[in-house]
């Protein structure tokens, strides 16, 4: 255990589980799972479905701290941004877009990055634009930075994004890398990736978790590199393996989380976890131990 700093806070073991791309795979067994799992707290990247309102007011029912961002899906087909903007209102200050969302407990910092993104380096879709208005990616880089500056530094900060970053490659297997169209290219943010040289001047950064870009390639081109590692230390993870929910060859149904822990405010483990619904935990896929990182 350690001391948190000016608010006293002890950060000691931390289990995070994070919710990829539910394209409308969220109901009452993943809420009984996590009634078992019992985690510290719940992220969620977005793309819940296509603008229906029943999983934001699921979500927004949990007991358990979480903080979610919206993805390009939860517009639905509503260029008037009124879609957007109602799951927007069912998640109130659980949706962290551009802002900070400390959770107490169990102790740490989520950032969201911009909302309802698709990728491709910089570009509002018509509802975003209804809804949040026109501006430049520096203005966007700027709200994600000055709110990650707001959070308490003796918190671990993850930003929490529903695209990932431009700057982790760009080959289709990458863990932004368009896959869909050839030529494969960098489909990441870069709003967000200059938000994250920004942050890093003033803060350390242990973790980047993002979704959109399913693990899945078009094309058959086989599966996506899920995670990697800066040479600044920073951690990147994509959680949209879609659909989330599957079955094993015997047929029995898993639930998928990615899962975080974390010890004296440093992460120990990332990885990809398949559940039954009863709690049992069926395959994980270690992504990174503290004990081995490689840069990416
Ligand atoms: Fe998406």
């Amino acid at each position: 255990m350690q001391d948190g700093g000016s608010l006293g806070i002890r950060l000691a073991e931390l289990r995070i589980a994070i919710a990829g791309d539910l394209h409308g795979q969220w109901d009452r067994s993943d809420e009984q799972l996590l009634e078992q799992l019992a985690p510290d707290a719940l992220l969620v990247v977005g793309d819940l479905s296509d603008g229906q309102p029943q999983i934001p007011a699921r979500l927004a029912k949990l007991q358990l701290p979480m903080a979610c961002i919206l993805g390009n899906h939860d517009a639905g087909r509503d260029a008037s941004g009124r879609t957007l903007q109602r799951q927007l209102d069912a998640l109130a200050d659980r949706h962290c877009g551009w802002n900070l969302r400390e959770l107490h407990p169990p102790g740490v910092a989520v950032v969201g990055a911009r909302p309802a993104s698709a990728g491709g380096g910089f570009h509002l879709n018509k509802a975003a634009l209804a809804v949040f208005g026109p501006l430049t990616l520096q203005q966007s880089a700027d709200r994600i930075t000055e709110a990650a500056l707001r959070a308490d530094p003796a918190l671990p900060l993850i930003l929490l994004a529903h695209c990932g970053p431009s700057g982790l490659g760009s080959a289709a297997a990458d863990p932004c890398g368009r896959d869909w169209k050839q030529p494969a290219c960098d489909w990441g943010d870069q709003d967000l990736a200059l938000a994250i040289d920004q942050i890093r001047r003033h803060r350390p950064l242990p973790l980047v978790v993002f979704g959109h870009m399913h693990h899945r390639l078009k094309r058959g081109q086989g599966e996506r590199l899920s995670h990697c590692v800066d040479r600044a230390g920073t951690a990147y993870l994509n959680t949209a393996f879609v659909p989330r929910h599957s079955s094993d060859e015997q047929g029995r149904p898993l639930r998928h989380f990615s899962w975080v822990e974390w010890r004296d405010g440093a992460i120990i483990e990332l990885s990809h976890r398949w559940y039954d619904p009863d709690g049992s935990l069926r395959y994980r896929h270690t992504l990174m131990r503290a004990d081995a990182l490689q840069p990416c």
